[in-house]
Parts: structure tokens; sequence; C-alpha cells
């Protein structure tokens, strides 16, 4: 997920490209989430009793979410992302777990193993591929990547509101953390459904510690933008690569995040 925005917003004391931050804009904006995460686990489980089991592997890893919850639980964890700074955080984070990182584009997947028993895809990642192409090429890597009867599990976000903080909707509560003497808030100022994707625009602030007469608070923008998939495309596509449709599980909504659908396929 890139940063952007306009120029006026950028200062140089936020460090865009720095991974340090990185890592924790990652973890602010999608780290608390734990809703899904005893589907993931029953899923590692199940996945666990199958003879000669395989690690995990959970694309778009990010900085261990969901890889930490699994080796935690005792899986071995194959976590792969495009983002070498996420993947750096996650193998501190797991040290002593059994965790593997891949830096690489889930869409290029190419590892030794072809056996995996469960491949999950937590938190919209399948909607952050390139569209339908993108997603087609993940699923054909996936399939390739799991032994007959190995489970691919992608969850997807279909049911945002859209609002517009500029258009005089409320402004909903920040995120937000402080590291290092610094305040790290984020705050979402816009979500804008179009016909193929869903645009999600956060402002972005540093608060730097008063007592060491850093720099006034600076922000800049985020923006994601998710493609629109609903389960019955996702399926078709998965299909094609190879799947066998192993049902759609719901998410439910928590006070602070939307509900999602995790869909499940057979390879
Ligand atoms: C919404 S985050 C989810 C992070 C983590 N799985 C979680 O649930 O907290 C999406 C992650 O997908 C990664 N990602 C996006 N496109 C990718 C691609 N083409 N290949 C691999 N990872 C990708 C991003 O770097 C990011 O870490």
């Amino acid at each position: 997920m890139g940063v952007s925005g306009p120029p006026e917003l950028r200062s140089a004391a936020v460090i865009a490209g720095d991974a340090h931050e990185r890592v924790i804009w990652h973890d602010l904006e999608c780290g608390g989430y734990r809703a899904d995460l005893a589907l993931w686990r029953e899923l590692a489980d199940r996945a666990a009793s199958e003879p000669g089991a395989a690690p995990i592997l959970d694309v778009g890893a990010g900085s261990g979410r969901v890889s930490l919850e699994l080796a935690r639980a005792g899986h071995a964890v194959t976590a792969v992302d495009l983002e070498a700074p996420l993947l750096a955080a996650l193998a501190e984070r797991g040290a002593g777990l059994s965790i593997e990182t891949v830096c690489t584009d889930a869409r290029e997947l190419d590892l030794e193993r072809h056996d995996f028993t469960l491949c999950v895809v937590p938190m919209q990642t399948v909607q952050l591929l390139g569209g339908s192409a993108g997603r087609s090429a993940f699923l054909r890597r996936a399939h390739a990547h799991l032994r007959p009867g190995g489970v691919l599990a992608c969850a997807i976000v279909t049911a945002l509101e859209p609002f517009d903080c500029s258009a005089g909707d409320p402004l909903p509560a920040a995120e937000s953390a402080n590291v290092g003497g610094r305040l790290y808030l984020s705050r979402p100022l816009r979500v804008v459904l179009r016909m193929r994707t869903i645009t999600i625009e956060r402002e972005r602030t540093v608060v730097h510690d008063r007592e060491s007469m850093q720099p006034a608070p600076c922000s800049l923008r985020d923006v994601v933008e998710l493609d629109r998939v609903r389960p019955a495309r996702l399926t078709r596509e998965a299909l094609a690569a190879g799947f066998t449709a192993a049902g759609v599980h719901e998410i439910p909504p928590t006070a602070d995040h939307v509900g999602s659908l995790v869909v499940l396929f057979d390879a």
C-alpha cells in the first residue's frame, strides 16, 4: 500500500520511505484487528491434522499479525510479502518460532515446496493484486503450491460504507500509538466506492515529543485502493485456476472494523 497525496500535506519530518515508520503505520492500521484470528487458527489446526502436514502459507503477511498468532499456536509458517521492512519486523518478532519469511510478489510465487496444506490470505490482500488479472495470476500460483485437497482461504471486504469528511461526514476516531516519544495518529478521511475499486484515504499525523523541541505535528495522506470483488467472481477466477469451491465464512463486524467474508477453496 503506497503513500501518496498532495505535496502540501507531506513533510520532511515524516519519512515516507523509512522502514521503521512503515512498520509503525502498518501495525497501527492493521495490527489491532483480532476478529479473524480464531478462524485462521481453526483452519491451521485442521490442516495440521493432515498426515505429513507442511507449514501454513500466509500471503501478504505484513508485520506478522496472523503468522505470529499461528506460529505461537505451534504451527510452522511460511510468510510471504512484497515489503521487506514488514517481513524484517515479522522475523524479529518471531525469533525462536517456526517462521520462514519470503519477500516476493504473490502473483509470481515460486517456492521450493508445492505441498502446502493451507494458504491463508487475510485482510483483503487478495483485493490488492491489480484486479482480475493479478488475482488470477496469484490463484494459479497458490494452486501450484498446494497439495491436492489443500485449502486456500481469502478474506474479502464487500460492505464498506462510503463517507467523506470533507463533505461534512463525521470524522472517525483516530487509531494511535506512542513510539519512541512520538505519537502516531491514523484517521480515515474518506471511503469512495467506484465501479471497480474502493478507495480508502487516511490522514497520518506524527506529533513529536514537545519536551525535546521536535518539529510541530505534520501530516500526510495515505491512499489505498482495493479491488471490488464478490465471492461469486472470486470463485469463478479460482475455478479457472483449478480450485473447487469450499464455502464462505462470515466474520462479523466489530465496533472498530467492518465485517468480511472468507472465501474457501480446495486445491
Ligand atoms: C492489509 S495488509 C494485511 C497484512 C496481514 N496479513 C494482516 O492480516 O495483518 C496487506 C499486505 O499485503 C501485502 N501485499 C500487497 N500486495 C502484495 C503482493 N502482490 N504480493 C505479496 N504481498 C502483497 C502488503 O505489503 C501488506 O503487507
